[in-house]
C-alpha cells in the first residue's frame, strides 16, 4: 500500500474516532490521484455535516436543559406560592418561609457547603411548613398552640403532610428530607421520627436553626418578638439539646455580622419584595 493511501486511511480512522482535523483536505489538492481526492472530499463534506449536527444537538440539549430548569422553577414557585398563601390563614406564617430560607442559605454558605447543596437547603427551607396547609382552622385561631395537646398532635403531623405533598416532585431530591426532619431534635425528642444527632440530615438541622430563630424573633399573638441578643441566649439554651452547637454558633456569628431580617416583617413593601423574590435570589435581601 502506498504511503499516501496509508496516511489517508489513518486520517479517516481518526475522523471515525471523532477527531476532526483539516488534515483530510490536503488530499483534495492537485497532485493526489482522483480516487484519493474524491474520498477526501466526501469525508471532508461528511465531517462538516456531522459537526453541524453535533452543534445543533448541543444547542437542543442546552435548550432542553433550560426548559427543564424553567419547568422546575415554575413548579417550585407554584408550590412556594401555595406555601406563602398560608399567610392568609396565619399571619405568623406570612413571610416566615422566605425569611427561614434566607437565614438557612446564609448559614449554609458560612459553613462552606457546595452550591448544589445550598440550593436544596433553600428549597427545603421555603417549603418546610407546606404541610401546614392540611391544618384545621382551629390551629390558626388566636391561641397559644402549646396550650392544647390535641392541637399539638395535629401540628406535629405537618412534616409528614409536607412530604406527602412534595413526594411526587422527584427533582426536589434531599429537600424533601429537610421538610420531613426540620422538627427533629439532637437529643431525639423531636418529631415525627425521633431521630438523634447525625441521623438528622445536616440540611434539616440548618433549616431547624433558621426556623427557631425566626420563630423566636417574630411577633405573634401570644408572644412578643425577641431581639437578637435574647434570641441568641435562647438558641444557646437549645444548643446541644435540640440544635447542633456548631450550627448555633455559626448562625449567631452570621446574624451578629450581617444582621437579621426582623423589624421589617410588617412592612407591606418588604413583604411584596419578598414575595417577588420567592425561589429566586434570596441573597439580595437587605
Ligand atoms: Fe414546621
Amino acid at each position: 500500500m502506498q504511503s499516501d493511501t496509508r496516511r489517508l486511511i489513518s486520517i479517516i480512522e481518526q475522523v471515525a474516532e471523532g477527531n476532526y482535523s483539516n488534515d483530510i483536505m490536503e488530499f483534495t489538492k492537485p497532485g493526489y490521484d482522483d480516487v484519493s481526492q474524491r474520498i477526501a472530499e466526501a469525508v471532508g463534506m461528511m465531517m462538516v455535516k456531522v459537526e453541524a449536527r453535533e452543534h445543533r444537538l448541543e444547542q437542543l440539549i442546552e435548550e432542553l436543559r433550560q426548559l427543564n430548569q424553567r419547568l422546575k422553577d415554575n413548579i417550585l414557585k407554584t408550590v412556594a406560592t401555595i406555601a406563602n398563601a398560608l399567610g392568609a390563614r396565619d399571619t405568623y406564617t406570612e413571610g416566615h418561609a422566605i425569611r427561614v430560607a434566607a437565614y438557612a442559605v446564609r448559614l449554609a454558605r458560612r459553613l462552606g457547603l457546595p452550591p448544589e447543596e445550598i440550593e436544596h437547603i433553600r428549597t427545603g427551607a421555603i417549603l418546610h411548613d407546606i404541610g401546614k396547609i392540611g391544618f384545621s382552622d382551629r390551629v390558626f385561631s388566636d391561641q397559644d398552640i402549646r396550650a392544647s395537646d390535641g392541637l399539638l398532635l395535629e401540628i406535629q403531623k405537618h412534616p409528614q403532610i409536607g412530604v406527602n405533598i412534595l413526594t411526587s416532585l422527584d427533582f426536589l431530591g434531599p429537600a424533601v428530607d429537610y421538610v420531613h426532619y426540620h422538627h427533629e431534635r439532637l437529643d431525639g425528642s423531636g418529631y415525627p421520627c425521633g431521630l438523634k444527632g447525625n441521623e438528622i440530615p445536616l440540611g434539616a438541622q440548618i433549616v431547624s436553626v433558621a426556623d427557631c430563630f425566626d420563630a423566636i424573633t417574630t411577633e405573634r399573638s401570644y408572644q412578643k418578638g425577641r431581639n437578637n441578643t435574647e434570641a441568641f441566649a435562647i438558641l444557646r439554651k437549645m444548643s446541644g439539646v435540640h440544635l447542633a452547637p456548631d450550627l448555633v454558633e455559626a448562625f449567631i456569628q452570621e446574624i451578629d455580622e450581617n444582621g437579621s431580617l426582623t423589624g421589617q416583617q410588617y412592612s407591606a413593601d418588604v413583604a411584596a419584595d419578598l414575595q417577588a423574590l420567592l425561589v429566586r435570589d434570596l441573597d439580595g435581601l437587605p
